[in-house]
């Protein structure tokens, strides 16, 4: 039961670096020796696509606990329409409370927040496992495709979920990840050098090696 324990709150400018220590803390080996999700975080900051105001922070007895943001994108529609969606990430959870139900609470309150300013759809790269709790469903349900994706590539990692229900009826199309997402390795870890040191490490289960 984890009712009332926490606050979800705008990131201000003071939590910026806390919030980055935060997400590399968790994002540490998960997905590749080391992470870049940190500098990824600070480089969406400043893009034209962030949305400031789904830019939340998740607070327990004083400390960041949790993050979420999200950025503006398009679904190129097979007759050249470009129906705007949003898309999202990283989220994380600080590793010692992962799996205590604070990222699907999270997740939820961004997700209304998203919904009551009026924008229709998310879609984005995630574990179904975890999406899949907060309404999420693979984006190829809805005739939506990943770009530069090959036809009979596996895209059970591309989730979508309408806030606005009927919103993507009729809309056939390719999501486009933002360009802000795209990163070079040594921007990554030269950004990652005014960091504490870690230990990159090959684990088993990461999916980039
Ligand atoms: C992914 C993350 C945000 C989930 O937050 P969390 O607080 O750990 O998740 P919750 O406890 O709210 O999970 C709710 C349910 O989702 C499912 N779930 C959560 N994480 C999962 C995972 N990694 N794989 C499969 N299912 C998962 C479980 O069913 C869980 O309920 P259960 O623990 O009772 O089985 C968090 O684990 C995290 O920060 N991970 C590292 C960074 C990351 O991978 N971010 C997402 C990138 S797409």
């Amino acid at each position: 039961m984890i009712e009332n324990e926490y606050i979800i709150r705008l990131e201000k400018k003071e939590d910026y670096r806390e919030v980055e220590n935060l997400v590399r803390e968790s994002f540490w080996n998960v997905y590749r020796p080391g992470c870049s999700e940190h500098y990824v975080l600070h480089i969406l900051r400043d893009d034209i696509a962030f949305v400031k105001e789904l830019d939340f922070v998740m607070e327990k007895d004083g400390r960041i606990i949790g993050q979420n943001v999200f950025m503006k994108t398009i679904i190129e529609v097979d007759d050249k329409r470009d129906v705007p969606v949003l898309t999202m990430g990283p989220i994380c959870i600080i590793s010692e409370l992962k799996r205590k139900g604070y990222g699907k609470a999270l997740l939820d309150y961004s997700l209304e927040k998203a919904k009551a300013m009026g924008f229709g759809a998310v879609l984005f790269e995630g574990n179904i496992g975890f999406y899949g709790k907060c309404g999420f469903d693979y984006a190829s349900k809805f005739g939506i495709k990943y770009h530069d994706l090959p036809e009979d590539a596996d895209s059970s990692f591309f989730l979508c979920k309408e806030l606005i229900v009927g919103y993507l009826n009729n809309v056939k199309g390719v999501y486009q990840t933002p360009k802000a997402y795209y990163v070079k390795d040594e921007a990554v870890w030269d950004f990652d050098k005014s960091f504490p040191y870690k230990e990159k490490l090959k684990l088993p289960g990461q999916i980039f090696n």
